[in-house]
C-alpha cells in the first residue's frame, strides 16, 4: 500500500526522518507533552531509535502504529507527528492519536491535521470507523476531538495504570457516514 504524504493549508503530513531527531526529540522531551500519552519522556538516543524503527513501517498493517512527522511546509521544522493504526482484526477501522510541539500548541494545528487524516482515512481508504482514546484529564485533546465533531462514546473509569496511578479514558469515534453529512 502506499504510504501516507498530506498537505494541508500549512503542513504536510509525511514519514518521519531522521533529519528530524532534534525537532523530534525537543518536543519529546518535554513532560507536559507527554504527561497524557502512554509514553514516557524520550532522550535522544530513545528518539534517534524511534525514528530508525518508525522507518522500517508503513500504513496499512493491521494492529500496527505508524508514526508520521507533522511539517510546517513553509520553514521545513517539524512541528509534531500523528499516529495512524488500522485494527488487528478488521482494517476497515482505525485508531489515530496526535502531539504538537509545546512551542506550537494552539495554532490551529492540530485541527488542521487532523482534518486531512480524516480526509484521507474516510475519502481515500474508505475507512467505516476512526477511534481516539483520551485521558479523561487532557482538555486540550477533550476540546480538540470535540471541535472536530467526534462523538464520545465511552468513559472508561480507572481503566489503565500509567506513570504511577490510576487513569480514566474517554473514547471518541467518527463514522463515515458522520464525516459524509458533516455540516
Ligand atoms: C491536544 C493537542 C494535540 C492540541 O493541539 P493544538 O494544535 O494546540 O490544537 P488546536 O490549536 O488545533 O486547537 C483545537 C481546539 O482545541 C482547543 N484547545 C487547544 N489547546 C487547548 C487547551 N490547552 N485548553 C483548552 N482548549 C484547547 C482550541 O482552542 C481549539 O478549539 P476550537 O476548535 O473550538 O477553536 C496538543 O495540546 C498536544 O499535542 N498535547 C500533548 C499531546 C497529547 O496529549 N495528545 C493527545 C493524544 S490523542
Amino acid at each position: 500500500m502506499k504510504d501516507m504524504n498530506i498537505s494541508t493549508a500549512r503542513l504536510t503530513i509525511r514519514p518521519l526522518a531522521l533529519k528530524d531527531l532534534a525537532d523530534f526529540h525537543c518536543y519529546r522531551s518535554n513532560p507536559e507533552v507527554t504527561k497524557y500519552q502512554g509514553f514516557d519522556v524520550f532522550t535522544l538516543q530513545q528518539a534517534k531509535q524511534f525514528i530508525e524503527e518508525n522507518a522500517t513501517k508503513q500504513f496499512g498493517k493491521p494492529g500496527e502504529w505508524v508514526q508520521y512527522g507533522i511539517e510546517n511546509t513553509d520553514t521545513g521544522y517539524l512541528i509534531g507527528d500523528c499516529a495512524l493504526r488500522l485494527d488487528q482484526y478488521d482494517s476497515r477501522v482505525a485508531e489515530i492519536g496526535i502531539t504538537i510541539s509545546h512551542l506550537e500548541q494552539q495554532k490551529g494545528y492540530a485541527k488542521e491535521v487532523i482534518g486531512g487524516v480524516l480526509t484521507f482515512l474516510f475519502d481515500v481508504q474508505q475507512i467505516h470507523r476512526v477511534v481516539v482514546i483520551v485521558d479523561a484529564e487532557n482538555t486540550a485533546a477533550i476540546h480538540l476531538f470535540t471541535s472536530l465533531a467526534f462523538r464520545l462514546e465511552g468513559h472508561f473509569v480507572e481503566n489503565v495504570f500509567f506513570k504511577g496511578k490510576w487513569g480514566s479514558e474517554f473514547q471518541f469515534a467518527m463514522l463515515q457516514r458522520e464525516w459524509d453529512s458533516r455540516a
